[in-house]
C-alpha cells in the first residue's frame, strides 16, 4: 500500500517552516517535504520524508508518485519578487514550469485516485500592478479582479499560475474524447500580503523591509530600510497565513465561488513599523535609504485589499491585528529568539 501523504514543495522556506510545524501539531497527516536545500534539522522529525530536489526535475516528481498517494499539495516553492528580477528567465522556469509540473502531477494523481487532489497555491499582492501613486491612494480596498497588471516577473508568474490552476481545475484537455466527467485537480489559491514571521526572514522578496527591520534590530545589527517612510502595503503574521492555507484546504469545494482569494490583516506604513521597532528595541540602528528600483515595485502594490470573498466563502478572519501581531507575537518571540 502506498502511503497517503501531503506534499509540501519549498518546504524549507518561510511558509514551509510554519506549515510543517502547524500540521505536525494539529493533524496526524504524513508530510513529504521537498526543497532544493536539505530540510532544517528542527523540522526533520516532524515530517515522514524529506527530499532534496527540484520542482523542475520530472524524474524526481515521477518517482514521488510511485511511492506516495498524494492527497494535498501545498506548492510553496518560488523565487520571490526581488530575486526574480536578477534573472527573470530562471525565475520564470522555477515559478511557472515548476507549477506546471506539479499541476500535471496532481491531475494524474487525481485520475488514478478517482478523487481530486487538492492543490493549494500561495499567490501574492505582487499579482497586482497599480500604475501611479495617485491611483494607489485612490484605489482603496482592491478586489481580486482589479489592477491585474503586475510589473515584476514574480507577479506575472503568480497571476499566470492562478490561471493555469483554473485551467487544470476546469478545462484540462477539454477536447479529449474522454474529457467529460474526468476528475481533475481541486485548485485553490490565496493572494497573500507581505508576511512577517518571528522565526525566519524571507529571502529575495520586496516586502522584506518589514521583517528585516525587526530582525536586524533584535540582532543588534544596523539596517537601511529600502522604501520611503510613507510606503503602505498590507502585512500579516505567519500564524495567520498558515491558518488561512489550512482553512482554505479544509473547506468543502461547494462553498467556494472563486479559485483565488485575497486575504488581509492590517495595512501599515514603513514609518509605523520603524516606530514600533524603535520603541521595542531602544538601541535599534535603523535608517531609511531608499532604493528607487525596489521602491517602484512596492509602489505598484495595493495599500489595502478587499478580502470579503474569503470572509464570506470560508469564514476567513485574521487572529492578529497590528497591535497583537507586534505586541503578542513578533516582539516577544523575536526577543526570545536572539537572546
Ligand atoms: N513577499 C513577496 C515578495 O516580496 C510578495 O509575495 O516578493
Amino acid at each position: 500500500m502506498r502511503q497517503k501523504v501531503v506534499l509540501i514543495t519549498g518546504a524549507n522556506g518561510e511558509m514551509g517552516h510554519g506549515l510543517i510545524q502547524y500540521l505536525a501539531k494539529h493533524t496526524d497527516c504524513n508530510v513529504v517535504a521537498l526543497d532544493v536545500v536539505p530540510l532544517d534539522k528542527s523540522l526533520r522529525s516532524l515530517v515522514s520524508t524529506y527530499i532534496v530536489g527540484d520542482v523542475l526535475d520530472q524524474m524526481l516528481l515521477g518517482r514521488l508518485v510511485v511511492e506516495h498517494e498524494i492527497a494535498t499539495i501545498y506548492h510553496l516553492a518560488s523565487i520571490l519578487s526581488t530575486k526574480a528580477e536578477y534573472n527573470p528567465e530562471t525565475a520564470h522556469r522555477i515559478n511557472v514550469e515548476g507549477t506546471l509540473n506539479l499541476l500535471r502531477l496532481a491531475v494524474e494523481q487525481s485520475q488514478w485516485q478517482g478523487t481530486a487532489v487538492k492543490f493549494i497555491y500561495p499567490s501574492s499582492i505582487a499579482a497586482y500592478g497599480i500604475p501611479t501613486l495617485k491611483d494607489k491612494a485612490e484605489a482603496g480596498e482592491v478586489v481580486e479582479e482589479d489592477w491585474n497588471y503586475p510589473t515584476t516577473m514574480y507577479g506575472c508568474n503568480k497571476l499566470y499560475c492562478e490561471h493555469l490552476g483554473r485551467y487544470y481545475n476546469s478545462h484540462y484537455r477539454q477536447l479529449a474524447a474522454d474529457h467529460e466527467g474526468k476528475t481533475t485537480v481541486d485548485f485553490r489559491a490565496i493572494r497573500f500580503p507581505g508576511l512577517i514571521s518571528a522565526e525566519t526572514v524571507p529571502t529575495g522578496g520586496t516586502s522584506d523591509y518589514g521583517p528585516e527591520m525587526l530582525h536586524a534590530a533584535a540582532k543588534g545589527e544596523a539596517y537601511n530600510c529600502f522604501v520611503r517612510p510613507d510606503t503602505i502595503i498590507p502585512f500579516m503574521v505567519m500564524p495567520d497565513a498558515i491558518k488561512a492555507l489550512v482553512k482554505l484546504e479544509e473547506v468543502p469545494k461547494n462553498r467556494l465561488s472563486k479559485y483565488v482569494y485575497n486575504i488581509t490583516s492590517y495595512s501599515i506604513s514603513a514609518q509605523e513599523i520603524f516606530d514600533i521597532v524603535k520603541k521595542s528595541f531602544s538601541n535599534a540602528d535603523i535608517h531609511f535609504a531608499v532604493d528607487p528600483a525596489r521602491q517602484n515595485i512596492v509602489d505598484t502594490w495595493p495599500e489595502r485589499l478587499d478580502d470579503s470573498a474569503a470572509r464570506q466563502d470560508w469564514d476567513w478572519s485574521p487572529d492578529f491585528d497590528c497591535e497583537r501581531s507586534f505586541g503578542e507575537y513578533l516582539i516577544p518571540a523575536i526577543k526570545q529568539r536572539y537572546e
